[in-house]
């Protein structure tokens, strides 16, 4: 049977600086790691499963990417597929985590099992990005549209001027949201070429006396991805990225940001987890009428425990950090990444017309593929006779129609191998 642990709050933890987070892991070791087995009854659930799942140790690192034939692939734009073994994991640790006695849901967030939680995501994290020590890692809520006002309400004035670079739908909101906290200035946009380019740095006309350059890295809408960053022109400039939908797709020099924001929906877990990368020095000096929510200062001196943080959500993107290390981290996973655009992109441009992407080859986004067809009018037929072979959320974003396939970090190659036969098969059947 169960014995009760100590769930002790560790309140000294609040105390300390954000960087000291990390010297002071909290280990948590299960006592009772057979609970699960012994008192669980099973309730049966009916689903479509057709096969059975994984097993899984309780604390070894989650199994390598699988796809099992009762799951869909799923091309959503986010919230988007997760990795399968990750989602067995968790399904495994729910209702007892890893003898606890309790689901991570039910966990007070300043118990010592949450404090491990934690800490490990951001630990990992680290370890993936290769994060230096003098930045902050921060997880809130909000989504990154919160991230749009918190950015400059944290690292400018009302009356600086700010570069913005605005490459597609998600970059211009950037824009906007920023005009009621500072001085923005649209300094390139890609409208005019319905969002299909990334301007070339030399041409940036950046104002010398910036406070931040702000992009987008990856536009989930129209699909066009920054392959390497521009430098703020003003020596104290700070380059600002939203990575929502690349975050953790392939390595990244954190040391040339200032700040990364990315919602975790897309590559790294669920919607409600929204992660901040910032570097210390612009950490505690926000505009004064900056909501207590918002302020970066508050949240790095209390671990992102200032409130009650998305603590599963939390969880599951520490599970997903877990997998991606386990695959070799993010060298390898852009290996992957690379090799599923490469043959998605491929099948479009060998489609001699039938299939396009209207973006620019150079800069076209290894995580949000955007094409059209030829024959337009087929669009609602290719995407229902693919949900029909169970590949899904194919259709374009509705401000800019045709078809999308997201094929971020967990979509299986082999779901990208099947999209490509059935692109193939259906230009066979409609040219
Ligand atoms: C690049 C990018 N930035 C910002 C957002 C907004 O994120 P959220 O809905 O989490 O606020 C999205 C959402 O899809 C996005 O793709």
């Amino acid at each position: 049977m169960a014995t009760s642990m100590t769930t002790s709050p560790q309140t000294h933890l609040l105390h300390q600086t954000h960087n000291s987070f990390l010297k002071t892991p909290t280990t948590f070791t299960p006592t009772i790691s057979l609970r699960t087995t012994t008192t669980f009854k099973p309730i049966s659930i009916q689903c479509a499963a057709t096969t059975q799942p994984q097993t899984h140790t309780h604390d070894g690192p989650p199994q390598a990417q699988s796809h099992s034939s009762d799951r869909v692939f799923n091309f959503a734009a986010g919230p988007a597929t997760l990795p399968e073994n990750v989602l067995r994991r968790a399904q495994s640790e729910l209702y007892n985590w890893r003898g606890s006695g309790m689901s991570v849901m039910e966990m007070s967030h300043r118990g010592k099992e949450f404090l491990s939680i934690i800490q490990k995501a951001e630990s990992d994290l680290r370890t993936l990005l290769e994060i230096p020590t003098e930045y902050s890692v921060l997880f809130l809520q909000g989504g990154a549209t919160t991230q749009f006002a918190a950015v400059p309400l944290n690292i400018c004035k009302s009356d600086d001027a700010v570069d913005h670079i605005v490459t597609g739908s998600w970059s211009d909101k950037a824009f906007k949201e920023a005009q009621k906290y500072c001085k923005p200035n649209v300094i390139w946009s890609g409208k005019s070429e319905k969002y299909t380019k990334i301007p070339s740095f030399d041409d940036l006309k950046q104002n010398p006396e910036a406070r931040f350059l702000h992009i987008c890295a990856n536009e989930t809408i129209h699909g066009v991805e920054f392959k390497n960053y521009p430098t703020p022109k003003n020596q104290n400039g700070i380059l600002v990225a939203d990575m929502s939908s690349n975050f953790c797709s392939k390595p990244v020099d954190v040391s040339k940001f200032g700040l990364i924001y990315a919602g975790a929906q897309k590559n790294v877990g669920p919607s409600g987890v929204t992660i901040v990368i910032v570097r210390n020095d612009l950490i505690g000096n926000a505009q004064g009428l900056t909501p207590v929510m918002l302020d970066y200062k508050i949240h790095a001196e209390n671990n992102s425990l200032y409130n009650t943080p998305p603590c599963y959500g939390i969880y599951m993107c520490g599970l997903v950090f877990e997998d991606l290390l386990e695959q070799g981290g993010l060298v390898e996973v852009e290996k992957k990444n690379r090799k599923k655009a490469e043959i998605l992109y491929q099948a479009i441009d060998e489609s001699n017309g039938f299939f396009r992407c209207p973006v620019e080859k150079s800069v076209r986004s290894f995580m949000n593929v955007p094409f059209t067809l030829e024959k337009s009018e087929l669009e609602g037929e290719f995407i229902k006779e693919a949900a029909k072979e169970n590949m899904v959320q194919l259709k374009g974003h509705r401000s800019v129609g045709g078809m999308r396939a997201s094929i971020y970090n967990a979509m299986p190659l082999a779901g990208v191998e099947k999209l490509v036969a059935f692109m193939k098969d259906f230009q066979a059947k409609h040219a």
